[in-house]
């Protein structure tokens, strides 16, 4: 598969897991978190379908297009592994969906980071929250889901949160 084809499909797959969790969460009272500003595209996203609900941006620093900047009370500057562990004070157990794509170029790195911000992310879910992520999360509080239809296995990932006991 061509690199093109490999960007598009993993847009395709984002913009499905992100559609269908929206779906999903509109009996579930809880702010949206986006971990990832990057250029804006999926928080406009988010903003568009959730027009409503108050959308939390953690970022380390703002290169969005000028029209998909957060308002200054909705952006979260600096390290995540740094604010994520202040944000836990007033967001735990307060977020009903959150996107997790804070991906760069170093695939290793990668899978660090995200290994680093898991015990932060996870606590900040409430019961039945979803959680849409870029790359693998591994929890016992988080379910893997069904990802929608079209959406090979591995491109893109949704967890549902769950009780100590489920
Ligand atoms: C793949 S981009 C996000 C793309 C975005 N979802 C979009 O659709 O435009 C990942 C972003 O995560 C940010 N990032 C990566 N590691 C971070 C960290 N430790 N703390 C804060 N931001 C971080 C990068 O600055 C980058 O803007």
């Amino acid at each position: 598969m061509s690199r093109l084809d490999s960007f598009i499909r993993r847009l395709e797959a984002q913009r499905a897991c992100l559609n269908s969790a929206v779906a999903r969460i509109r009996d579930i009272p809880g702010y949206i978190l986006e971990l990832g500003l990057g250029n804006g595209r999926t928080f406009d996203h988010l903003r568009e379908l959730l027009p409503d609900r108050d959308i939390y941006v953690c970022e380390r620093r703002v290169a969005a297009h000028p029209d998909c900047v957060p308002p200054p009370d909705r952006l979260i500057l600096g390290d995540m592994r740094e604010t994520l562990a202040s944000a836990g004070e007033w967001l735990e157990g307060r977020v009903a969906l959150m996107h997790f794509d804070v991906g760069t170029g170093d695939a290793a790195g990668n899978v660090v980071l995200a290994a680093e911000l898991t015990p932060l992310i996870v606590p900040l879910l409430c019961e039945g929250a979803i959680l849409v992520s870029d790359p693998e999360i591994s929890s016992a509080l988080l379910k893997p889901m069904d990802l929608p239809q079209g959406v090979a296995p591995g491109r893109y990932r949704m967890y549902r949160r769950q009780n100590v006991t489920a």
